[in-house]
C-alpha cells in the first residue's frame, strides 16, 4: 500500500488543451499538465536534470505562454512534445509524470498516523539484530519514525559507542552545547548545565526549543535502568495533541498557531541563547508542521494586552492534554533500549529518580533531512 511507485504506469492517451495537457492513464486516473510546467520541468542535457538539483533551464528564457508544436506518445512510456518557438525537445518518462502529476485527487500528502496510550499495547518497535541485517530492517526503522514520530529499538548492546554507531548509519550527529553526545545520569553538582542531570521529573517537552532550529530527531540509548520503578520515560504524540485541541478548541488552536512564544535558555557565562516561535505551526494547507513545546525553557509571553488571558486559556489546555494519562506512553526503558524520535512531533518527559539510583540514558541528535535521505536511499535501494 506505501510502495505506489514500484506500479507502472502507462500513458493511454494525450489530449491538447489551449494551456494544458491532459493525461489519461491506463489505470482510469486523469492528469493535467500546464505547458509552463512542463516546459520549466525538461530534464534534458541542455536544461539540466532539477532531478538532481542540476537545473539550468530559466523561466526568463521562454514566452508565459509556451505552447508545443506537437505531442507524441508512442508506446505510453515516454511523452515526447516539441516546443514553440525554438524546436526544443523535452522528452518525460511516464513514471516520472505520473510521480510529479499535481492533479488535485492525487496530491493526498502522506499523513501521520496519530497515537495515545494505546500505542503502549503495539509500539512501534524493531531490534539491533533486525537494523544490522540490512536495508529493509532499517527501513522499517525509518518508516515508524515517519509515520508514528517514534520507534523503539530493542537488544542494542548497552556500551558507549553503540548509539553513535546506529545514529552515524543515517547521518552526522549535530553538536550542541551539550557536546555531540550528552549523558543522562544523576549528578551531584548544585549548578548543573541541564534539568536532565537532576532527579527531578520532567513535564513532557520538545528538546532545545531556544534554537532557532531545534534538532530533529533525537536518540536515547539506555545504558542503566533504576531498580525502583522511577525514572521511567513518558512520551506524547504532539500531533494528536495539537489536532484534539484543533476539534474542541478551535479559537485555542488558532492562536497557539498564530502567535510566537520565546524559549530561553542561560547557563553561566557561556550560553545566552534565546528564539520564538509558535507553539504549533502549520504548513500553507493548515496540516501540522511541528509542535515547539516546553514549559522548561518558556521566556515570559510578550502578546498583545488583549490576547494575554485567551492565550493563557490556551497555553493551559494544551497543557492539560500534554500530561493526560489518555495521550501519555509511560515505559521503563531498559538496558539495550534505544528510542528514536521526532523532536518536531513528539513530547519526551521522565517521572522522577529515586535517591542512590544508577539510570544512565545517553542522548544525541541529528537535523531531520538525514531522515529523509535514508528512507529515500533505502525504498530506492530496496526497488520501491
Ligand atoms: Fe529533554
Ligand atoms: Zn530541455
Amino acid at each position: 500500500m506505501m510502495h505506489n511507485n514500484a506500479k507502472n504506469y502507462e500513458i493511454y492517451a494525450v489530449l491538447q488543451d489551449k494551456k494544458q495537457l491532459v493525461v489519461h492513464w491506463s489505470d482510469g486516473y486523469k492528469s493535467t499538465f500546464h505547458y509552463i510546467w512542463l516546459r520549466d520541468n525538461c530534464y534534458c542535457s541542455a536544461c539540466g536534470d532539477p532531478r538532481l538539483g542540476k537545473k539550468r533551464f530559466r523561466l526568463i528564457d521562454v514566452p508565459a505562454d509556451v505552447q508545443p508544436q506537437s505531442v507524441h506518445c508512442e508506446n505510453g512510456n515516454a511523452l515526447e512534445i516539441t516546443w514553440e518557438p525554438d524546436e526544443h525537445r523535452s522528452v518525460y518518462d511516464a513514471q516520472w509524470l505520473r510521480m510529479h502529476c499535481y492533479s488535485a485527487t492525487k496530491r493526498e500528502p502522506r499523513q501521520p498516523i496519530l497515537w495515545d496510550s494505546h500505542i503502549v499495547n503495539h509500539l512501534p518497535q524493531t531490534t539491533y539484530e533486525e537494523i544490522r541485517n540490512g536495508d529493509a530492517g532499517r527501513l522499517l526503522m525509518l518508516e515508524h519514525v515517519r509515520d508514528y514520530g517514534i520507534c523503539f529499538v530493542r537488544n542494542v548492546p548497552p556500551q558507549t559507542g553503540k548509539l553513535e554507531s546506529v545514529a552515524e548509519s543515517l547521518g552526522p550527529i549535530m553538536e550542541s552545547h551539550y557536546g555531540r553526545v550528552f549523558d543522562i545520569v544523576v549528578t551531584p553538582d548544585e549548578n548543573q548545565k541541564s534539568v536532565a542531570n537532576s532527579r527531578y521529573n520532567l513535564i513532557p517537552h520538545t528538546d532545545d526549543p531556544y534554537q532557532d532550529i531545534p534538532p530533529g530527531i533525537i536518540f536515547f540509548h539506555c545504558l542503566k535502568a533504576n531498580d525502583d520503578g522511577s525514572g521511567q520515560s513518558l512520551f506524547v504524540d504532539g500531533f494528536q495533541i495539537a489536532e484534539v485541541l484543533r476539534r474542541e478548541k478551535p479559537s485555542a488552536f488558532d492562536l497557539l498557531c498564530h502567535y510566537e512564544v520565546s524559549f530561553h535558555k542561560q547557563y553561566d557565562e557561556q550560553i545566552d541563547i534565546q528564539a520564538s516561535s509558535p507553539v504549533i505551526s502549520l504548513d500553507p494547507r493548515g496540516n501540522l508542521r511541528g509542535v515547539r513545546i516546553s514549559n522548561l525553557f518558556a521566556a515570559p509571553f510578550e502578546l498583545p494586552e488583549e490576547l494575554v488571558e485567551p492565550f493563557y486559556a490556551a497555553y493551559k489546555k494544551l497543557m492539560q492534554l500534554y500530561t493526560a494519562p489518555k495521550y501519555l506512553l509511560k515505559v521503563a526503558l531498559r538496558p539495550g533500549d534505544m528510542v528514536i524520535f521526532d523532536n518536531h512531533r513528539i513530547l519526551h518527559g521522565r517521572t522522577e529518580i529515586g535517591m542512590q539510583q544508577q539510570r544512565h540514558l545517553r542522548w544525541c541528535s541529528m537535523q531531520r533531512d538525514y531522515l529523509h535521505r535514508s528512507l529515500q536511499i533505502l525504498a530506492r535501494r530496496l526497488g520501491y
